[in-house]
């Protein structure tokens, strides 16, 4: 493990509150690790900024009876078969599907993919969740 630094930082007493509930209702045990994970969060968002390899998951809600969706959603994902590390399909009812798939790759390519699997006529709703390889956040 690396030498730990401390430090001080000054901020308004208004925003230090927000901090302080913040830190509590998020169930941290202090500050520091609130502060870690923070700075992580936007390394992360750095790493996608900059077209870095990047790790993430697409989540599709669809409904499956739409017309050709489940094969244009398959056909898309073989497309970037080399992105695509694994997805898991969820039967919700009789009618909808949930997707998560974990995708890995250049963050531009990921987003053209999300984009693309989320656009088809038939998906409700799409989010693609942004994270990392981990390699720079150790
Ligand atoms: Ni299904």
């Amino acid at each position: 493990m690396s030498n730990l630094v401390r430090l001080s930082v000054s901020i308004d007493e208004p925003l230090y509150q927000r901090l302080e509930q913040m830190v509590a209702e998020s169930g941290y045990a202090n500050r520091s690790e609130f502060f870690r994970d923070l700075i992580r969060s936007r390394l992360v968002e750095r790493e996608w900024e900059r077209d870095t390899e990047a790790v993430g998951t697409v989540t599709l809600l669809y409904d499956h009876a739409a017309h050709d969706l489940s094969s244009k959603l398959t056909h898309l994902q073989h497309h970037h078969h080399k992105a695509v590390l694994a997805t898991t399909h969820v039967h919700l009812d009789e009618r909808l599907c949930i997707e998560m798939i974990l995708v890995r790759g250049h963050a531009r390519e990921i987003r053209r993919l999300a984009d693309e699997l989320g656009q088809q006529k038939g998906v409700l709703h799409a989010n693609l969740a942004i994270s990392s390889t981990g390699l720079d956040l150790a």
